[in-house]
């Protein structure tokens, strides 16, 4: 599994957490930035990743940010992305499971990274149900 992760400045720290766990599980990671804490604009970032995960060059994304609201929404400006801004371990389990999610958004001041790590884990490690959900989301 291959997966791209970018962050502006208030993402970086957890970005270099997640990598770290990533990296540890064996999983493909290509980090798209941002690598200074120097203050960055998430849209250059979000558009990256997302462009990653639509050339097929990388299975999914994930995109930190202070809040991930930012990075959410310029994310879902992209179709074929299915970005999921998450901060508990139901909803990015269900993002997947319900909305095929090929993004997940964070907000590193929102969630601690224990809880974001596990997050990840959680996201990555659960399938797609398909049936009634495939329908759904073929309609947007
Ligand atoms: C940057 O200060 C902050 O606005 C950004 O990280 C993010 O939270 C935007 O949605």
């Amino acid at each position: 599994m291959k997966v791209a992760i970018g962050c502006d400045h208030g993402g970086i720290e957890l970005k270099r957490q997640i990598v770290r766990q990533l990296e540890h599980d064996q999983v493909q990671v290509l980090d798209l930035g941002c690598d200074a804490s120097e203050s960055v604009d998430y849209p250059l970032f979000a558009r990256a990743v997302c462009a990653t995960v639509l050339n097929g060059e990388a299975d999914f994304g994930i995109l930190l940010c202070g809040t991930g609201i930012g990075m959410s929404m310029v994310a879902n400006r992209f179709k074929g992305i299915r970005a999921a801004l998450c901060h508990e371990l139901f909803t990015a389990r269900m993002s997947r499971e319900h909305n095929d999610a090929n993004v997940l958004c964070l907000g590193a001041r929102v969630v601690g990274p224990g809880l974001a790590l596990e997050m990840v884990k959680t996201w990555l490690s659960t399938g797609f149900g398909g049936g009634r959900h495939l329908r759904r989301i073929e309609m947007f």
